[in-house]
């Protein structure tokens, strides 16, 4: 760290938050504790200013601070915002971890990270021995990871051989969360201390509105009401900036656009009421926007100017603003599903709870008394919002972490010490999947693919492809597209209907180099294209492709591309000979990782899917299959949209042969057989019992053969 004498411009301002005036008492607290529960106010310090605490206290003098996020902005924007504040370069004394992003160095001794980050670092080193105290922040969030590291820390105590392992001293364990839950985490962790930052918090007016009731809970119709409350409180509220609530990145960037055009016919001689506001500054915010923008979130607008900032749900507490006096509440949020009518997590739009609602008003409150404007009725409130948001663990599909857990020795996962205990069921059905991409073994044993599944950040099926692409030798065909599936839409769609019009066509013609059938293989050839181009940015502005995404679609194959010539190293690969064309090779790769996704079409354009759910699914219009379904009969699918229909979208056509011998492993397996195999080792005589039953049972599920 370039070390300097002189005082850091944000010294005083950190000193100015409620954190501050307990500084010795907490260092006091970690000090006398293995594990301790922090809980305060969102904005009051406890993210940033924690780890600055118990590194100037000497707790890097045994290994390294470790502080975990949801999200990776969040991971990335506090990371900078510390390094400012003890004055070093990011990357050096203070850096992140985030999902192929790492900026840290041997120096780094306070890391920010996504709780993902940890998890993957707990399957290299059980014991964490690295650090010395590893922060577990922004608890309340109650993302399906952090969940996971509650309980493999609380594990990991419970054997003191392991908690020691490699140190001199013990690990200190820090939870982190607003004010939620607190007695629960500290009982989950043999009743430990608990350590109340008071806040200080003003009053928040919150007013219903008119516009979104009961019937609105499916529309997306919500923006343009969101922006003319936005507006109506610029012309007609003091000063102080605004904070607006919406889903996601293409919403946001439309309210941006409407708010730019519509504050723009605003005479500020007339129509503002407050005299001193001279203008509206328009600020996006959302998780893959590029983090210098993100930056000028948190800079003080020009004098006079009044700040609207149109985010995501991240700036409810994973970000503070400050200076914000009022809210303007959409009352949705995008939230990972597992929906049980196409059998997959979904992200869908859905209202928020209202401990959510409660929360994003609170934003309005922080340094003096504030305003929430919600566009949704009284209504709305009682009849369409849950009481509280059910943690991720609850909701969503568990095959990822089940596999980790079972490479971490953690047999029995129906046991494991969960904070809120997953439902069955969603066990059940990571252990078939586990299994049916032979994860696992029918004991529920992890394989030898499944020690090398796990060591990929991405989906297992698309990892279960990519394999199989390395075992066929043609792994770059592979590698460019789960870099692809792995970044946000490449593909620009301008608003205006001329340019969109403009884009399509450039689309198609992408998608026709490749023979238009295949959307698997456009995103390869987008790739290539993109990356052999002499000007690989004018290209992209040229064919309507987000530039942005590309260059980290380069940067992710590049990692994947490590962790596999790694793993090549360290193991025998199987070679197998293959000898087909490079779009059929492409297909069947696929179809070892997507056979979980495949459809057969029934009647015209409906297609039926094979996972035993049977659900109806149409072509999503974005696919270069879309107009073509007359020709096909069998194609697998990335992933699924629900509006009013199912849409599957990434589709490609393939041959019922080719998935054949690999469909039958979706219905053999009994799920509570592996309920037990779960539970307790099962002996060879139960499994050759089961066997024999599981063959008398097994039925070809597809009669009639059919090729495409
Ligand atoms: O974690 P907690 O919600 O308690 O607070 P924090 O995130 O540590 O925020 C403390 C202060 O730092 C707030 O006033 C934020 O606005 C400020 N901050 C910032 O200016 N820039 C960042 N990148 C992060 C925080
Ligand atoms: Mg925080």
């Amino acid at each position: 760290m370039s070390k300097s004498t002189k005082r850091s411009p944000k010294e005083n301002e950190s000193k100015q938050l409620p954190i501050y005036q307990h500084k010795t008492k907490l260092i006091q607290a970690v000090r006398e504790s293995s594990f301790l529960v922090v809980t305060g106010e969102t904005g009051s310090g406890k993210t940033t200013q924690l780890p600055q605490y118990l590194h100037e206290a000497g707790f890097c003098k045994d290994g390294k601070i470790g502080i975990t996020q949801p999200r990776r902005v969040a991971a990335i924007t506090v990371a900078q915002r510390v390094a400012q504040e003890m004055q070093c370069t990011l990357g050096r004394d203070v850096g992140y971890q985030v999902r192929f992003d790492d900026c840290t160095s041997s120096d780094t001794m306070v890391k920010y990270m996504t709780d993902g980050c940890l998890l993957r670092e707990i399957l290299a080193d059980p014991g964490l021995s690295q650090y010395s105290v590893v922060i577990l922040d922004e608890v309340h969030e109650r993302s399906l990871n952090t969940d996971i590291l509650l309980g493999l820390i609380k594990k990991m105590f419970s054997n003191p051989a392991k908690a020691t392992k490699g140190r001199s001293i013990p690990l200190k364990v820090v939870v982190m969360s607003a004010t939620l839950e607190t007695d629960k985490l500290s009982a989950f962790f043999s009743n430990c201390p608990v350590f109340s930052i008071p806040g200080r918090t003003f009053p928040v007016t919150c007013m219903f509105g008119s516009v979104v009731g009961p019937k609105d809970v499916e529309s997306t119709g919500y923006v343009k009401e969101v922006v003319k409350v936005a507006l109506d409180v610029h012309t007609s509220e003091m000063a102080g900036d605004i904070l607006v609530f919406l889903t996601g990145q293409s919403e946001i960037e439309r309210a941006c656009d409407l708010l730019y055009e519509k504050a723009e016919c605003i005479d500020y001689r007339y129509d503002v009421q407050d005299q001193t506001v001279e203008g509206l500054l328009i600020l996006p915010l959302y998780g893959s926007m590029p983090t210098d923008q993100q930056r000028q979130i948190f800079q003080p607008p020009p004098p006079g100017i009044r700040k609207c900032v149109v985010a995501t749900n991240i700036a409810a507490t994973s970000l503070t603003i400050n200076g914000i006096k009022y809210i303007v509440d959409s009352g949705f949020v995008k939230q990972l599903n597992h929906n049980s009518r196409v059998g997959m997590d979904i992200l869908e739009v859905v209202p928020i709870s209202k401990s959510e609602a409660l929360q994003r008003a609170g934003r309005a409150g922080r340094t003096s008394a504030g305003k929430c404007f919600r566009i949704y009725t009284k209504e709305f409130w009682e009849k369409c919002m849950p009481e509280y948001t059910v943690p991720e663990i609850q909701r969503t599909s568990l095959t990822a972490v089940v596999l980790t857990l079972k490479c971490l020795g953690v047999h029995d996962v129906i046991r494991f010490p969960y904070l809120d205990c997953p439902e069955e069921r969603f066990i059940l059905e990571a252990l078939k999947q586990l299994y049916q991409f032979d994860a696992i073994d029918r004991r529920g044993k992890v394989t030898q693919l499944g020690e090398l599944m796990v060591e990929f950040p991405l989906h297992p099926g698309l990892t279960r492809a990519l394999l199989k692409a390395a075992s066929l030798d043609c792994q770059e065909l592979l590698l460019p597209v789960a870099a692809m599936l792995s970044v946000e839409n490449i593909f620009i769609r301008p608003g205006k209907p001329e340019k969109q019009k403009e884009a399509d066509k450039k689309h198609k013609k992408l998608a026709a180099k490749t023979g238009g059938m295949n959307d698997f293989a456009t995103l390869l050839s987008v790739f290539q294209s993109c990356k052999s181009s002499d000007r690989p940015s004018a290209w992209c502005k040229e064919n309507w492709i987000h530039w942005r995404a590309l260059k980290s679609a380069f940067s992710v194959e590049t990692q994947l591309r490590e962790i596999l010539l790694r793993l090549q190293q360290k193991r025998d690969f199987p070679v197998e000979a293959f000898d087909g064309n490079r779009s059929e090779l492409l297909r069947r790769c696929l179809c070892t990782g997507y056979f979980t996704n495949v459809a057969r079409r029934s009647v015209g354009k409906v297609f039926c899917t094979m996972d035993g759910h049977g659900s109806m699914v149409h072509i999503h219009p974005s696919s270069s299959l879309f107009d073509q379904e007359a020709e096909l009969n069998w194609v697998i699918f990335h992933d699924v949209l629900v509006t009013s229909r199912v849409y599957i979208r990434t589709v490609c056509p393939i041959r019922y042969e080719w998935v054949k011998d690999l469909l039958p492993k979706l219905h053999e397996v009994d799920v509570y057989e592996l309920s037990s195999v779960a539970r307790e080792e099962v002996t060879d005589k139960e499994i050759i019992k089961w066997e024999t039953r599981e063959a008398a049972k097994r039925q070809p599920e597809v009669s009639t053969e059919e090729v495409m």
